[in-house]
């Protein structure tokens, strides 16, 4: 009997998978490469199935007698292992990113006579429509809830983007680029900012704006995405208040709160000594985190520790000890947050960090030392990346300039190439017409 190899992730099964498997069958015996959950999410989104879920049901088709894990999307290590006869794939992959992934397939086959056979691609069926239905379905608060545990368990850097009303919720939630190194490249989920929050409201980040209107953001995003969202619940105010805070983010779905170790009258951190800020005792911010953790109902939501030493010039041992303090008291993830321009303390606190025997995910806010790359981040042990407040950051110039130019030319003629057709205003948002 001759070997057969196809590789796919079978998360959501269609004719077009059926139709592969059928021609595989027809050359020998079907063993099929299923992408771990690690491997689809690296190039891909969370899987909606898990890798045992998709098993049982890959399994269970006609025409199928083996399934191994494929653990990246290079298919060689597998190959070498099995020295399929063929590989079966839809000759859709001859373009785009998966030509190289093709190209050596074909190479590693020629060790040993191997061939790469490719049927037609079946026409009218995506995976991207289904996925879309499924995604504009919506979410539930718990399912929402746990996708951050779920991205942290699989994917080695999760990327974070603020949104401070529905319509910036859904740059977050559809924003796809395809890149040939990387894959499809999209956002993991959303940071509700207290910075952006306020800005956009009009009002200044000294906690004016309160947790009700806070929630009503949440709200208002929630409406209209899937993604899990952290929530800036800055210092979580008292203790026995912060219990309830826990309790309704939880209740609502958002995934995760950071809470940063200040006192007193807030202030933004990114103004650093500029203005007064104090930090709060070790004490009394670990007794804030544990009885946070008592508050929740379920296991998933997360409670983080935001650490403020380095913005404060306290030192780097001091954010060292705190780190450990927090992580005793029971955060489920710890952010070290630094205004530095090079980004070197941050590298030093991870490099420290790495040396804990008990670790949590790290989190950073790289707005200063935005040079340094999602990948040497990844390399320094962060778990988290947000990019806290880019979308009003680069909406506001515009807004500001094409407010000058209709004063000075007293029309709006000269403002038509900063604003989108209105044409496709009137689209962006489906179901309007
Ligand atoms: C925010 O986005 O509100 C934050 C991060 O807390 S920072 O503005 O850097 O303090
Ligand atoms: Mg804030």
């Amino acid at each position: 009997m001759r070997k057969v190899y196809v590789s796919m992730a079978a998360d959501l099964i269609h004719h077009g998978h059926l139709n592969i498997i059928n021609e595989a069958r027809k050359l020998g015996s079907v063993t099929i490469g299923l992408l771990t959950d690690k491997a689809i999410a690296k190039y891909k989104r969370l899987p909606f199935l898990s890798y045992e879920q998709r098993k049982i049901i890959i399994g269970n088709i006609k025409g199928v007698d083996h399934v191994v894990p494929q653990e990246t999307w290079d298919y060689a290590p597998n190959l070498i292992v099995l020295k399929p006869d063929y590989v079966v794939h839809g000759d859709d992959w001859k373009k785009g990113i998966q030509s190289k992934v093709r190209e050596k397939v074909i190479d590693v086959l020629k060790q040993w006579g191997g061939e790469l056979i490719e049927p037609e691609y079946t026409k009218n069926v995506s995976s991207s429509n289904i996925i879309n239905y499924i995604i504009e379905k919506g979410t539930t608060p718990e399912l929402r809830m746990k996708k951050l545990r779920q991205l942290l368990e699989i994917k080695p850097l999760i990327r974070i983007l603020e949104a401070h009303n529905g319509l910036t919720g859904l740059i977050v939630e559809k924003t796809k680029v395809e890149n040939n190194d990387f894959g499809t490249q999209e956002f993991d989920g959303i940071w509700v900012s207290s910075l952006t929050d306020s800005t956009a409201k009009g009002k200044p980040d000294t906690g004016c704006v309160d947790f009700t209107s806070r929630s009503s953001t949440i709200n208002e995003i929630f409406e209209v995405t899937t993604k899990p969202m952290i929530v800036d619940g800055d210092n979580g105010g008292l203790t026995e208040h912060f219990v309830h805070m826990v309790k309704t983010l939880e209740r609502l779905g958002v995934s995760a709160v950071i809470i940063e170790d200040k006192i007193g009258a807030k202030r933004n951190s990114l103004f650093g000594t500029e203005v007064e800020q104090k930090q709060d005792s070790v004490e009394n911010f670990s007794h804030k985190i544990s009885q946070g953790k008592k508050a929740q109902v379920t296991d998933d939501f997360m409670v983080i520790a935001r650490i403020e030493s380095l913005i404060l010039k306290a030192g780097m041992n001091d954010a060292l000890v705190r780190a450990k303090a927090y992580l005793a008291a029971g955060a489920d993830g710890i952010m070290i947050h630094s205004k530095d321009s090079g980004g070197g303390e941050i590298l030093e606190f991870c490099q420290e960090y790495s040396k804990f025997e008990n670790k949590v995910p790290l989190v950073v806010v790289p707005s200063t030392y935005c040079q340094i790359t999602e990948t040497e981040l990844q390399k320094a042990g962060v778990s988290i990346v947000i990019y806290a407040n880019h979308l009003l950051r680069s909406a506001y110039p515009n807004m500001v300039k094409t407010a000058e130019t209709i004063l000075h030319h007293q029309r709006a003629h000269e403002v038509g190439e900063l604003c989108m057709p209105i044409k496709d205003i009137l689209t962006l948002i489906p179901g309007g017409k």
